[in-house]
């Protein structure tokens, strides 16, 4: 391995959300923070030097966006990828969650219906209810193996005429699941009888774990492209997210037109200056250390698998195929949602992101973020164990049932 995911870097007075929130809200020290989705590592090295060398020049007015900039993303999809994106089909966002609420007010009108398929990332139904419009939940199911997949019968079911758009995630936050050609040919096909557009939210496209590939759902043909709105970023996969720069990809000119009115309108176009440098650098010069940080997380995947196993019986963890990000079940331990959230932040000092905001669905689960050195997850497993035992041994609660979920 080229490089030192190891690395044990203090991001306290950094201005880190992830690292300040817990004492700044409960006032509460020396927790290890495992929710928002950024991850403890340095960004690749050509994007840090990139943006030193950029902030050494010490004016810092509006930002230009060269065609570099575009080339640098269209050369990443066609390489990663292999999906053929030409420059005219681009254009920016300061950020997929902007982008989400951008396109939800671009392609519906209020009180039209936007598909969401829970347990998933709650930003998406901020983005269809803070703008006035219906949200029409399509609950993923349980497939072979508890593995979570697309109900397209409940889909059908849910959609009439004023349902017109669906938002993806694609790989899925939370579950983890990085959706086969198959799986989204089938979806596409409903999409194409139904005429539904598809918001596709691919953020972590390039986070595919061992065994598993991600397919850009608008590469699977023309006809679907010419229904699809796709938003990509660096920013989950080299760790930038801070740099606030995403783009949205549609061949479907139409699409894009609406898009970028609904951009200006909003007045959210410009560009960042730190945004332009890091999003050219990390797709220019960031494989191989996303090469590196792929087989690390897989090792951090097996670590959570093997600990809860082993000592954790009673918790089931959610494998993921992709992302950083995963569930655990913790529903016997026989705590509500509130009850359990407390328990970790206080008698484990570990701060998740609480099971139910992806859903109702996600009732007594917790979401953890694996993205931090192997040693600070650890120290957060065996927080989680001790914790549990502590509780198993109060007289008078019961113990939680092993295997449970
Ligand atoms: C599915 C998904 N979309 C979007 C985002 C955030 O996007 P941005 O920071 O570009 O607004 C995240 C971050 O966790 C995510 O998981």
């Amino acid at each position: 391995m080229r490089h030192d995911f190891d690395r044990i870097v203090d991001r306290r007075n950094t201005l880190s959300l992830k690292w300040d929130h817990c004492e700044q809200c409960f006032g509460i020290e020396d927790v290890i923070p495992m929710w928002v989705a950024d991850m403890d590592f340095e960004a690749p090295p050509a994007v840090a030097e990139a943006l030193r060398s950029r902030a050494a020049h010490p004016i810092y007015g509006y930002a230009s966006t060269p065609d570099s900039f575009w080339q640098a993303a269209i050369d990443w999809l066609d390489r990663r990828h292999g999906w053929k994106v030409e420059r005219k089909w681009l254009a920016r966002s300061p950020g997929v969650v902007p982008a989400l609420s951008l396109c939800v007010n671009a392609f519906t009108e209020p009180g039209d219906g936007v598909v969401v398929q829970p347990p998933v990332y709650y930003p998406f139904f901020w983005a269809v209810e803070n703008n006035g419009r219906r949200l029409v939940r399509n609950p993923l199911a349980a497939g072979a193996g508890g593995r979570y997949v697309m109900d397209l019968a409940g889909l059908e079911s849910k959609l009439d005429e004023r349902t017109r758009l669906l938002i993806l995630c694609s790989p899925h936050n939370p579950v983890g699941r990085v959706w086969t050609a198959a799986e989204l040919e089938a979806l596409g096909e409903v999409c194409e009888r139904r005429d539904l557009l598809v918001l596709a939210d691919e953020i972590h496209m390039d986070l595919a774990l061992r065994g598993h590939r991600h397919v850009p759902f608008a590469s699977l043909s023309e006809k679907l492209a010419a229904r699809t709105i796709t938003c990509i970023a660096p920013s989950q996969t080299f760790n930038v997210a801070g740099l606030a720069t995403s783009l949205v990809v549609a061949s479907n000119p139409k699409l894009l037109s609406r898009y970028e009115r609904q951009l200006r309108a909003s007045g959210l176009g410009i560009a960042s200056l730190f945004g332009n440098v890091g999003l050219e650098a990390a797709y220019r010069h960031g494989a191989e250390w996303l090469d590196d940080l792929l087989e690390y997380l897989e090792g951090n995947v097996n670590l959570v698998e093997r600990f809860l196993a082993e000592r954790l019986p009673m918790l089931r963890f959610v494998r993921p195929e992709g992302t950083y990000l995963a569930l655990i079940d913790c529903r016997s331990l026989g705590m509500d949602q509130g009850a359990l959230d407390d328990f970790f932040l206080r008698s484990a000092r570990v701060y998740f992101d609480s099971g139910s905001m992806f859903g109702r669905e996600t009732e007594g689960f917790e979401r953890i973020n694996l993205g931090c050195p192997r040693a600070t997850l650890l120290e957060a497993l065996e927080r989680i164990a001790r914790a549990i035992e502590s509780l198993q041994d109060r007289p008078g609660d019961p113990a939680p049932a092993a295997g449970r979920g």
